[in-house]
Protein backbone atom coordinates (compact mmCIF):
# COMPACT_ATOMS: atom_id res chain seq x y z
CA UNK A 1 0.00 0.00 0.00
CA UNK A 2 1.16 3.56 -1.01
CA UNK A 3 0.11 6.51 1.20
CA UNK A 4 0.51 10.12 -0.38
CA UNK A 5 0.97 12.58 2.70
CA UNK A 6 0.92 16.23 2.12
CA UNK A 7 2.35 19.09 3.96
CA UNK A 8 -0.27 20.18 6.49
CA UNK A 9 -1.13 23.84 6.50
CA UNK A 10 -4.11 24.43 9.02
CA UNK A 11 -3.45 24.03 12.41
CA UNK A 12 -4.40 21.32 14.52
CA UNK A 13 -6.67 21.07 17.61
CA UNK A 14 -7.63 17.66 19.47
CA UNK A 15 -8.61 17.13 22.91
CA UNK A 16 -8.32 13.90 24.96
CA UNK A 17 -6.66 11.47 21.81
CA UNK A 18 -5.92 7.97 22.46
CA UNK A 19 -3.18 5.49 21.02
CA UNK A 20 -3.24 1.99 20.99
CA UNK A 21 -2.04 0.30 24.25
CA UNK A 22 1.76 0.19 24.41
CA UNK A 23 3.04 -2.51 22.49
CA UNK A 24 5.81 -3.86 25.07
CA UNK A 25 3.48 -3.94 28.13
CA UNK A 26 0.20 -5.85 25.75
CA UNK A 27 3.22 -8.70 24.68
CA UNK A 28 4.19 -9.46 28.35
CA UNK A 29 0.34 -9.05 29.38
CA UNK A 30 -0.54 -11.86 27.27
CA UNK A 31 2.39 -14.06 27.40
CA UNK A 32 2.73 -13.47 31.39
CA UNK A 33 -1.25 -14.04 32.08
CA UNK A 34 -0.96 -17.39 30.22
CA UNK A 35 1.29 -18.59 33.12
CA UNK A 36 -0.56 -17.52 35.71
CA UNK A 37 -2.70 -19.65 37.93
CA UNK A 38 -6.04 -18.01 37.38
CA UNK A 39 -7.54 -15.83 34.87
CA UNK A 40 -6.27 -12.35 34.25
CA UNK A 41 -8.52 -9.38 32.42
CA UNK A 42 -6.68 -7.05 30.11
CA UNK A 43 -7.82 -3.71 28.67
CA UNK A 44 -6.36 -1.22 26.37
CA UNK A 45 -4.14 -3.84 24.53
CA UNK A 46 -2.45 -2.99 21.48
CA UNK A 47 -4.55 -3.53 18.33
CA UNK A 48 -1.43 -4.07 15.92
CA UNK A 49 -0.16 -6.65 13.88
CA UNK A 50 2.92 -7.49 16.32
CA UNK A 51 0.82 -8.09 19.75
CA UNK A 52 -1.79 -10.11 17.19
CA UNK A 53 1.64 -12.72 16.48
CA UNK A 54 1.77 -12.53 20.39
CA UNK A 55 -1.74 -13.56 20.77
CA UNK A 56 -1.71 -16.72 17.75
CA UNK A 57 1.73 -18.16 19.45
CA UNK A 58 -0.15 -18.26 22.69
CA UNK A 59 -3.36 -19.47 21.46
CA UNK A 60 -0.96 -22.30 19.49
CA UNK A 61 0.31 -23.09 23.16
CA UNK A 62 -3.17 -23.99 24.40
CA UNK A 63 -3.67 -20.67 26.40
CA UNK A 64 -7.43 -20.10 25.82
CA UNK A 65 -7.68 -16.09 24.84
CA UNK A 66 -10.90 -14.57 24.78
CA UNK A 67 -12.09 -11.02 24.26
CA UNK A 68 -14.14 -9.05 26.62
CA UNK A 69 -17.49 -10.49 25.23
CA UNK A 70 -16.23 -14.22 25.74
CA UNK A 71 -15.65 -14.33 22.04
CA UNK A 72 -12.50 -16.13 20.63
CA UNK A 73 -9.96 -12.88 20.49
CA UNK A 74 -8.90 -11.97 16.94
CA UNK A 75 -5.58 -12.88 15.67
CA UNK A 76 -5.51 -11.10 11.85
CA UNK A 77 -4.63 -7.30 11.49
CA UNK A 78 -6.76 -4.76 11.40
CA UNK A 79 -7.72 -3.77 7.75
CA UNK A 80 -4.49 -1.59 6.29
CA UNK A 81 -7.30 0.64 4.71
CA UNK A 82 -9.94 2.89 6.11
CA UNK A 83 -12.35 0.79 6.86
CA UNK A 84 -13.07 -0.88 9.62
CA UNK A 85 -14.01 -4.51 8.37
CA UNK A 86 -11.88 -7.47 10.20
CA UNK A 87 -12.73 -10.80 8.78
CA UNK A 88 -12.48 -13.41 11.87
CA UNK A 89 -9.75 -15.64 10.24
CA UNK A 90 -8.74 -17.23 13.72
CA UNK A 91 -10.11 -21.11 14.61
CA UNK A 92 -10.23 -20.77 18.19
CA UNK A 93 -7.86 -23.76 20.39
CA UNK A 94 -10.13 -26.52 21.89
CA UNK A 95 -10.19 -25.28 25.24
CA UNK A 96 -7.57 -28.27 27.20
CA UNK A 97 -10.01 -31.08 28.73
CA UNK A 98 -10.92 -30.32 32.56
CA UNK A 99 -10.24 -26.53 31.73
CA UNK A 100 -12.58 -24.45 34.14
CA UNK A 101 -15.80 -22.73 32.58
CA UNK A 102 -15.91 -19.38 30.74
CA UNK A 103 -15.84 -16.77 33.22
CA UNK A 104 -19.27 -14.79 32.97
CA UNK A 105 -19.19 -11.64 30.56
CA UNK A 106 -17.61 -8.45 32.34
CA UNK A 107 -19.72 -5.45 31.83
CA UNK A 108 -17.24 -3.04 31.75
CA UNK A 109 -14.87 -4.61 28.96
CA UNK A 110 -14.71 -3.83 25.54
CA UNK A 111 -15.02 -6.45 23.07
CA UNK A 112 -11.40 -5.76 22.06
CA UNK A 113 -10.02 -6.26 25.29
CA UNK A 114 -8.61 -9.89 26.57
CA UNK A 115 -9.43 -12.91 29.03
CA UNK A 116 -6.46 -14.90 29.27
CA UNK A 117 -6.97 -18.27 31.18
CA UNK A 118 -4.08 -18.71 32.77
CA UNK A 119 -2.76 -22.35 32.89
CA UNK A 120 0.25 -22.01 35.65
CA UNK A 121 3.60 -22.41 34.84
CA UNK A 122 3.44 -26.06 34.04
CA UNK A 123 0.31 -25.58 31.68
CA UNK A 124 1.91 -24.72 28.30
CA UNK A 125 1.17 -27.34 25.40
CA UNK A 126 2.94 -29.10 22.97
CA UNK A 127 2.75 -26.18 19.71
CA UNK A 128 0.26 -26.49 17.48
CA UNK A 129 2.63 -26.27 14.13
CA UNK A 130 5.67 -23.68 14.17
CA UNK A 131 4.97 -20.84 16.16
CA UNK A 132 5.23 -17.47 13.35
CA UNK A 133 6.21 -14.44 15.50
CA UNK A 134 5.78 -12.47 12.29
CA UNK A 135 8.03 -9.06 12.38
CA UNK A 136 7.54 -8.87 16.00
CA UNK A 137 11.17 -9.58 17.69
CA UNK A 138 9.73 -9.08 21.12
CA UNK A 139 7.52 -12.39 20.97
CA UNK A 140 9.96 -14.33 19.26
CA UNK A 141 12.90 -13.30 22.05
CA UNK A 142 10.50 -13.40 25.30
CA UNK A 143 8.77 -16.80 23.77
CA UNK A 144 12.19 -18.34 23.21
CA UNK A 145 12.39 -17.31 26.97
CA UNK A 146 9.37 -19.55 28.43
CA UNK A 147 9.63 -22.30 25.92
CA UNK A 148 13.06 -23.42 27.41
CA UNK A 149 12.07 -22.62 30.67
CA UNK A 150 8.74 -24.51 30.57
CA UNK A 151 10.76 -27.38 28.47
CA UNK A 152 8.40 -27.44 25.55
CA UNK A 153 9.71 -28.23 22.49
CA UNK A 154 8.98 -25.36 19.27
CA UNK A 155 9.92 -23.60 16.10
CA UNK A 156 10.31 -19.96 16.10
CA UNK A 157 9.75 -18.36 12.69
CA UNK A 158 9.41 -14.47 11.54
CA UNK A 159 8.73 -12.31 8.34
CA UNK A 160 11.59 -11.55 5.86
CA UNK A 161 12.29 -8.32 8.70
CA UNK A 162 12.36 -10.71 11.57
CA UNK A 163 14.19 -13.29 9.78
CA UNK A 164 17.79 -10.96 9.65
CA UNK A 165 17.62 -10.05 13.49
CA UNK A 166 19.81 -11.29 15.76
CA UNK A 167 18.79 -14.56 18.07
CA UNK A 168 21.90 -15.70 19.64
CA UNK A 169 21.88 -13.12 22.17
CA UNK A 170 18.69 -14.63 23.37
CA UNK A 171 19.89 -18.02 22.77
CA UNK A 172 23.30 -17.64 24.45
CA UNK A 173 22.39 -16.91 27.86
CA UNK A 174 19.65 -19.82 27.52
CA UNK A 175 21.62 -22.20 26.80
CA UNK A 176 24.16 -20.87 30.03
CA UNK A 177 20.58 -22.29 32.06
CA UNK A 178 20.75 -25.56 30.34
CA UNK A 179 18.49 -25.33 27.78
CA UNK A 180 18.72 -26.39 24.01
CA UNK A 181 18.27 -24.06 21.39
CA UNK A 182 19.36 -23.89 17.62
CA UNK A 183 19.79 -20.78 15.76
CA UNK A 184 19.66 -20.59 11.96
CA UNK A 185 22.87 -18.94 11.70
CA UNK A 186 22.24 -16.97 14.63
CA UNK A 187 18.87 -15.51 13.09
CA UNK A 188 15.24 -17.55 12.89
CA UNK A 189 14.46 -19.69 12.55
CA UNK A 190 14.97 -20.90 16.43
CA UNK A 191 14.08 -24.28 17.81
CA UNK A 192 13.49 -24.61 21.61
CA UNK A 193 14.45 -28.22 22.54
CA UNK A 194 11.69 -29.66 25.03
CA UNK A 195 12.52 -31.54 28.07
CA UNK A 196 15.72 -30.09 29.63
CA UNK A 197 14.99 -28.25 32.93
CA UNK A 198 16.63 -25.51 33.71
CA UNK A 199 18.99 -24.25 36.95
CA UNK A 200 19.03 -20.49 37.93
CA UNK A 201 22.31 -18.61 37.30
CA UNK A 202 23.81 -15.12 36.87
CA UNK A 203 23.97 -14.32 33.42
CA UNK A 204 25.75 -11.04 32.54
CA UNK A 205 25.04 -9.41 28.97
CA UNK A 206 27.01 -7.32 27.08
CA UNK A 207 24.05 -5.39 25.82
CA UNK A 208 21.48 -3.35 27.25
CA UNK A 209 18.82 -5.30 26.24
CA UNK A 210 14.94 -5.41 27.70
CA UNK A 211 13.78 -8.26 25.45
CA UNK A 212 16.97 -10.44 26.70
CA UNK A 213 16.63 -9.55 30.00
CA UNK A 214 12.96 -10.75 29.95
CA UNK A 215 13.85 -14.03 28.35
CA UNK A 216 16.21 -14.69 30.80
CA UNK A 217 13.70 -13.39 33.58
CA UNK A 218 10.83 -15.74 32.42
CA UNK A 219 13.32 -18.90 31.63
CA UNK A 220 14.48 -18.22 35.19
CA UNK A 221 10.82 -18.34 36.82
CA UNK A 222 11.30 -21.82 35.47
CA UNK A 223 14.46 -22.91 37.22
CA UNK A 224 15.67 -24.13 40.20
CA UNK A 225 17.04 -21.10 42.60
CA UNK A 226 17.68 -17.82 41.59
CA UNK A 227 18.68 -16.09 38.25
CA UNK A 228 20.24 -12.74 37.59
CA UNK A 229 20.61 -10.76 34.76
CA UNK A 230 23.23 -7.91 34.74
CA UNK A 231 23.20 -4.90 31.96
CA UNK A 232 25.47 -2.48 31.20
CA UNK A 233 22.79 0.11 31.55
CA UNK A 234 19.11 -0.22 33.15
CA UNK A 235 16.87 -1.56 30.13
CA UNK A 236 12.59 -0.99 30.18
CA UNK A 237 11.64 -3.09 33.46
CA UNK A 238 7.88 -3.73 32.26
CA UNK A 239 8.97 -7.27 33.22
CA UNK A 240 9.94 -6.78 36.57
CA UNK A 241 6.53 -4.59 37.18
CA UNK A 242 4.47 -7.17 36.13
CA UNK A 243 5.95 -9.87 37.78
CA UNK A 244 5.89 -7.97 40.89
CA UNK A 245 2.24 -7.19 40.21
CA UNK A 246 1.77 -11.14 39.84
CA UNK A 247 3.47 -11.95 43.07
CA UNK A 248 6.40 -12.85 42.02
CA UNK A 249 9.69 -11.95 43.86
CA UNK A 250 12.00 -9.75 41.94
CA UNK A 251 14.83 -7.80 43.28
CA UNK A 252 16.91 -5.24 41.59
CA UNK A 253 20.47 -4.20 42.75
CA UNK A 254 21.95 -1.87 40.31
CA UNK A 255 21.69 -3.06 36.46
CA UNK A 256 21.26 -6.31 38.15
CA UNK A 257 17.45 -7.97 38.14
CA UNK A 258 16.94 -11.37 39.07
CA UNK A 259 13.89 -13.87 40.38
CA UNK A 260 13.38 -16.06 42.30
CA UNK A 261 12.25 -19.62 40.70
CA UNK A 262 8.89 -21.29 40.92
CA UNK A 263 7.15 -18.61 42.19
CA UNK A 264 2.76 -19.48 42.78
CA UNK A 265 2.00 -16.12 39.78
CA UNK A 266 -1.64 -15.04 40.28
CA UNK A 267 -3.78 -13.78 37.49
CA UNK A 268 -4.28 -9.58 37.32
CA UNK A 269 -6.38 -7.00 36.25
CA UNK A 270 -4.39 -4.15 33.90
CA UNK A 271 -5.69 -1.34 31.84
CA UNK A 272 -2.52 -0.82 29.42
CA UNK A 273 -1.09 2.31 29.11
CA UNK A 274 -1.18 3.98 26.05
CA UNK A 275 2.07 3.75 24.02
CA UNK A 276 4.74 6.55 24.25
CA UNK A 277 6.22 5.45 20.94
CA UNK A 278 3.29 5.84 19.17
CA UNK A 279 2.38 9.11 21.12
CA UNK A 280 5.71 10.27 20.26
CA UNK A 281 5.05 10.51 16.52
CA UNK A 282 1.64 12.78 17.28
CA UNK A 283 4.02 15.08 19.23
CA UNK A 284 6.15 15.47 16.81
CA UNK A 285 3.00 16.46 14.50
CA UNK A 286 1.91 18.90 16.58
CA UNK A 287 5.64 20.58 17.30
CA UNK A 288 6.09 21.19 13.39
CA UNK A 289 2.63 21.84 12.53
CA UNK A 290 1.24 25.34 11.85
CA UNK A 291 1.01 27.49 14.89
CA UNK A 292 -2.11 27.20 16.66
CA UNK A 293 -1.85 23.64 17.05
CA UNK A 294 -2.39 21.70 20.02
CA UNK A 295 -2.65 17.80 21.02
CA UNK A 296 -3.59 16.61 23.45
CA UNK A 297 -3.20 12.86 24.75
CA UNK A 298 -5.03 10.89 27.65
CA UNK A 299 -3.83 7.60 29.17
CA UNK A 300 0.21 7.73 28.03
CA UNK A 301 2.53 5.81 29.78
CA UNK A 302 5.74 7.28 31.02
CA UNK A 303 7.65 4.96 32.53
CA UNK A 304 11.04 6.58 33.04
CA UNK A 305 12.97 3.72 31.83
CA UNK A 306 11.80 4.40 28.41
CA UNK A 307 10.23 8.01 28.49
CA UNK A 308 13.88 9.05 27.03
CA UNK A 309 11.99 10.89 24.52
CA UNK A 310 10.48 13.49 27.16
CA UNK A 311 13.52 14.23 27.81
CA UNK A 312 14.97 14.37 24.53
CA UNK A 313 12.44 17.00 23.70
CA UNK A 314 13.29 19.11 26.32
CA UNK A 315 17.37 19.60 25.17
CA UNK A 316 15.00 20.09 21.88
CA UNK A 317 13.74 23.19 23.95
CA UNK A 318 9.94 22.26 23.47
CA UNK A 319 7.78 22.82 26.14
CA UNK A 320 5.14 20.27 26.44
CA UNK A 321 2.62 19.64 29.56
CA UNK A 322 2.34 16.89 31.56
CA UNK A 323 -0.05 16.19 33.98
CA UNK A 324 0.61 12.61 36.04
CA UNK A 325 -2.92 10.40 36.68
CA UNK A 326 -3.95 8.77 39.13
CA UNK A 327 -3.00 5.33 38.46
CA UNK A 328 -4.13 1.73 40.23
CA UNK A 329 -1.86 -0.48 37.70
CA UNK A 330 2.20 -1.05 37.95
CA UNK A 331 3.08 1.61 35.30
CA UNK A 332 2.68 5.53 35.52
CA UNK A 333 0.35 6.96 32.87
CA UNK A 334 -0.28 11.19 31.90
CA UNK A 335 -1.89 13.29 30.17
CA UNK A 336 0.60 15.18 27.66
CA UNK A 337 -0.63 18.44 26.08
CA UNK A 338 1.84 19.70 23.13
CA UNK A 339 1.43 23.03 20.93
CA UNK A 340 3.30 23.63 18.01
CA UNK A 341 6.90 25.51 18.20
CA UNK A 342 10.44 26.07 17.46
CA UNK A 343 12.77 23.79 17.89
CA UNK A 344 16.88 24.06 18.35
CA UNK A 345 19.20 21.20 17.44
CA UNK A 346 20.24 18.74 19.94
CA UNK A 347 22.96 16.59 20.92
CA UNK A 348 21.38 12.79 22.43
CA UNK A 349 23.66 10.22 23.84
CA UNK A 350 23.83 8.00 26.54
CA UNK A 351 21.51 6.26 28.62
CA UNK A 352 18.99 9.13 27.20
CA UNK A 353 19.56 7.63 23.82
CA UNK A 354 18.47 4.13 24.96
CA UNK A 355 16.05 4.98 27.11
CA UNK A 356 14.24 6.82 23.68
CA UNK A 357 15.80 3.81 21.54
CA UNK A 358 12.26 3.03 19.31
CA UNK A 359 11.95 6.94 19.11
CA UNK A 360 15.01 7.56 17.64
CA UNK A 361 13.78 8.06 13.71
CA UNK A 362 11.25 10.78 14.77
CA UNK A 363 13.98 12.12 17.22
CA UNK A 364 16.01 12.45 13.74
CA UNK A 365 13.09 13.85 11.82
CA UNK A 366 12.82 16.27 14.65
CA UNK A 367 16.18 17.36 14.46
CA UNK A 368 15.68 17.98 10.52
CA UNK A 369 13.37 20.36 11.81
CA UNK A 370 14.65 22.21 14.17
CA UNK A 371 17.39 25.28 13.73
CA UNK A 372 20.89 24.43 14.41
CA UNK A 373 22.67 20.55 14.32
CA UNK A 374 21.59 17.67 15.89
CA UNK A 375 23.71 14.80 16.89
CA UNK A 376 22.46 11.35 17.82
CA UNK A 377 25.52 9.00 18.97
CA UNK A 378 24.91 5.27 20.59
CA UNK A 379 22.37 4.14 18.97
CA UNK A 380 23.90 1.31 17.35
CA UNK A 381 21.53 -1.07 18.26
CA UNK A 382 19.03 0.45 15.84
CA UNK A 383 21.37 -1.30 12.96
CA UNK A 384 19.57 -4.41 13.85
CA UNK A 385 16.08 -3.49 14.49
CA UNK A 386 13.09 -4.04 11.90
CA UNK A 387 15.02 -2.08 9.68
CA UNK A 388 18.81 -0.51 9.67
CA UNK A 389 17.04 2.40 11.51
CA UNK A 390 19.88 4.38 11.07
CA UNK A 391 20.48 3.75 7.38
CA UNK A 392 17.09 3.96 6.72
CA UNK A 393 16.55 7.55 8.53
CA UNK A 394 19.55 8.88 6.86
CA UNK A 395 18.67 7.63 3.19
CA UNK A 396 14.94 8.96 3.82
CA UNK A 397 15.98 12.50 5.30
CA UNK A 398 18.25 12.71 2.32
CA UNK A 399 15.53 12.31 -0.07
CA UNK A 400 13.75 14.72 1.52
CA UNK A 401 16.27 17.31 1.36
CA UNK A 402 18.71 17.61 4.44
CA UNK A 403 21.95 17.09 4.69
CA UNK A 404 22.59 14.26 7.32
CA UNK A 405 25.52 12.36 8.18
CA UNK A 406 25.42 8.52 8.97
CA UNK A 407 27.71 7.69 12.03
CA UNK A 408 28.12 3.80 13.22
CA UNK A 409 26.18 4.42 15.99
CA UNK A 410 23.66 7.28 14.84
CA UNK A 411 23.26 10.61 12.53
CA UNK A 412 24.46 13.92 12.75
CA UNK A 413 21.69 16.37 10.69
CA UNK A 414 21.65 19.87 9.95
CA UNK A 415 18.48 20.91 10.62
CA UNK A 416 16.35 23.49 8.45
CA UNK A 417 13.52 22.93 5.99
CA UNK A 418 12.65 19.78 4.44
CA UNK A 419 11.97 19.57 0.51
CA UNK A 420 9.45 16.41 0.12
CA UNK A 421 8.37 15.56 -3.40
CA UNK A 422 9.78 12.45 -3.18
CA UNK A 423 9.12 8.90 -2.51
CA UNK A 424 10.53 6.96 1.18
CA UNK A 425 10.08 3.04 1.20
CA UNK A 426 8.86 2.06 4.73
CA UNK A 427 11.59 -1.04 4.45
CA UNK A 428 8.86 -3.21 6.36
CA UNK A 429 9.78 -0.79 9.66
CA UNK A 430 6.54 0.44 11.50
CA UNK A 431 8.67 3.05 12.73
CA UNK A 432 10.04 4.42 9.30
CA UNK A 433 6.45 4.23 7.91
CA UNK A 434 5.30 6.57 10.66
CA UNK A 435 8.58 8.74 11.19
CA UNK A 436 8.51 9.72 7.23
CA UNK A 437 4.73 10.74 7.42
CA UNK A 438 5.32 12.73 10.00
CA UNK A 439 7.57 14.45 7.97
CA UNK A 440 5.79 14.85 5.83
CA UNK A 441 3.44 16.77 7.59
CA UNK A 442 5.94 19.96 7.65
CA UNK A 443 7.60 19.38 4.49
CA UNK A 444 7.07 21.64 1.24
CA UNK A 445 5.81 19.52 -1.10
CA UNK A 446 3.72 15.85 -0.26
CA UNK A 447 5.76 12.45 -0.09
CA UNK A 448 4.54 8.89 -1.03
CA UNK A 449 5.33 6.48 1.47
CA UNK A 450 5.52 2.80 -0.23
CA UNK A 451 5.04 -0.14 2.54
CA UNK A 452 2.64 2.51 4.23
CA UNK A 453 0.42 -0.98 5.70
CA UNK A 454 3.73 -1.31 8.01
CA UNK A 455 2.39 1.17 10.22
CA UNK A 456 -0.46 -1.24 11.62
CA UNK A 457 2.55 -3.05 13.26
CA UNK A 458 2.26 -0.97 16.41
CA UNK A 459 -0.32 2.10 15.35
CA UNK A 460 -3.50 0.43 13.76
CA UNK A 461 -5.05 3.23 12.04
CA UNK A 462 -2.57 5.89 12.22
CA UNK A 463 -3.54 7.19 8.43
CA UNK A 464 -7.29 7.52 9.12
CA UNK A 465 -6.45 9.73 12.82
CA UNK A 466 -4.08 12.13 10.37
CA UNK A 467 -7.53 12.88 8.35
CA UNK A 468 -9.15 13.29 11.12
CA UNK A 469 -6.88 15.98 12.68
CA UNK A 470 -6.77 17.71 8.94
CA UNK A 471 -3.69 16.17 7.15
CA UNK A 472 -4.58 15.15 3.18
CA UNK A 473 -3.49 11.20 3.07
CA UNK A 474 -4.41 9.54 0.35
CA UNK A 475 -4.02 6.20 -0.85
CA UNK A 476 -2.24 5.71 -4.06
CA UNK A 477 -1.89 2.42 -6.42
C1 LIG B 1 11.40 -3.96 23.68
C2 LIG B 1 12.72 -3.69 23.92
C3 LIG B 1 13.57 -2.91 23.01
C4 LIG B 1 12.73 -2.11 22.04
C5 LIG B 1 11.64 -2.94 21.42
C6 LIG B 1 10.71 -3.47 22.49
C7 LIG B 1 10.64 -4.77 24.65
O1 LIG B 1 14.39 -3.80 22.28
O2 LIG B 1 13.54 -1.56 21.03
O3 LIG B 1 10.89 -2.19 20.50
O4 LIG B 1 9.40 -4.80 24.59
O5 LIG B 1 11.27 -5.41 25.50
P1 LIG B 1 15.76 -4.41 22.87
O6 LIG B 1 15.45 -5.23 24.04
O7 LIG B 1 16.33 -5.25 21.75
O8 LIG B 1 16.63 -3.25 23.18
Amino acid sequence: MKARVAPVHKAMRAEGLRVPGDKSISHRALMFAALADGESRIAGLAGGDDVRSTARCMAQLGVPLLRGDGTPWIAKARSLEFTEDEEPTFIPPKRPQGSRPLPERDKDMEADDAIVLGQGLGGLRAAVGTLDCGNSGTTLRLLAGVLAGAGVEATLIGDESLSRRPMERVAKPLRQLGAVIETTGGKPPVTVRGGHPLKGGAVVSEIASAQVKSAVLLAGLFADGETSFTEPARSRDHTERMLRLMGAEVIQRGNTVAVRGRPALRGFALDVPGDLSSAAFLIAAALVAPEGTTLSLDHVGVNPTRAGFLDALALFGARLELELAQSPGPEPVAKLTVSSQKLRGAQLDGELVLRAIDEVPILAVLGALAEGETVIRGAQELRVKESDRIAQTAFGLRAMGAKVEELPDGLRIQGGRLRGGTAIDSAMDHRIALAFSVAALAAREAIIISGAEWADVSFPGFYALLRRLGAEVEIVP
